[in-house]
């Protein structure tokens, strides 16, 4: 048996929009996954979850949004393997136009790794036009939900 989360990282409200759209897909599927502000999250408090799905985006100079640097810092103190048996995506906003093109977004899936989480899909560096990178990764995640659900 497996259960998701929605997770976003954001300063302005993109990702927000973003991951709210993933929950909205899928719930339109008749996937019900619950969606949190990272700000709000425990990345201690996961350990029912099996299927983590990042929107985050990048600000400063290739740093996470201000709210997301606590929940960062704390994933950084974990030992190697601390998320083994988890899976993840990740969708980074950002803009190509900055030096550090979606650093959170990259420093977020080395975290993860380092963890012992395995990636799903191929990270996604959104640009300003976002919506062209982030429509496709959604209906991705979107199919592998259906495909987990059919082989339970
Ligand atoms: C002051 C400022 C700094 C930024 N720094 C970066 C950066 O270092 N790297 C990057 O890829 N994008 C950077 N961006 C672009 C944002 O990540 C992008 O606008 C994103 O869509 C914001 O998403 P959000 O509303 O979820 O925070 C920056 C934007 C601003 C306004």
């Amino acid at each position: 048996m497996h259960k998701s989360q929605i997770f976003f990282a954001t300063q302005t409200g993109n990702s927000q929009e973003v991951a709210e759209k993933l929950q909205e897909d899928l719930e339109a599927s008749g996937i019900e996954v619950a969606c949190a502000d990272i700000f709000d999250s425990d990345p201690e408090g996961i350990s029912e979850l099996s299927d983590l799905y990042f929107v985050v985006s990048t600000w400063g100079e290739g740093e996470p949004p201000d709210d997301s640097v606590g929940y960062f810092e704390k994933l950084k103190e974990y030992s190697d393997g601390h998320y083994s048996g988890k899976r993840f995506a990740i969708c980074g906003l950002g803009d190509s136009g900055y030096d550090i093109f979606n650093g959170f977004a990259k420093d977020l899936e080395a975290e993860l790794l380092r963890l012992g989480a395995v990636g799903i899909l191929d990270r996604v560096d959104c640009d300003i036009d976002f919506e062209e990178l982030s429509d496709p990764w959604i209906e991705k995640i979107v199919e592998y939900e259906k495909s987990l659900r059919s082989a339970e």
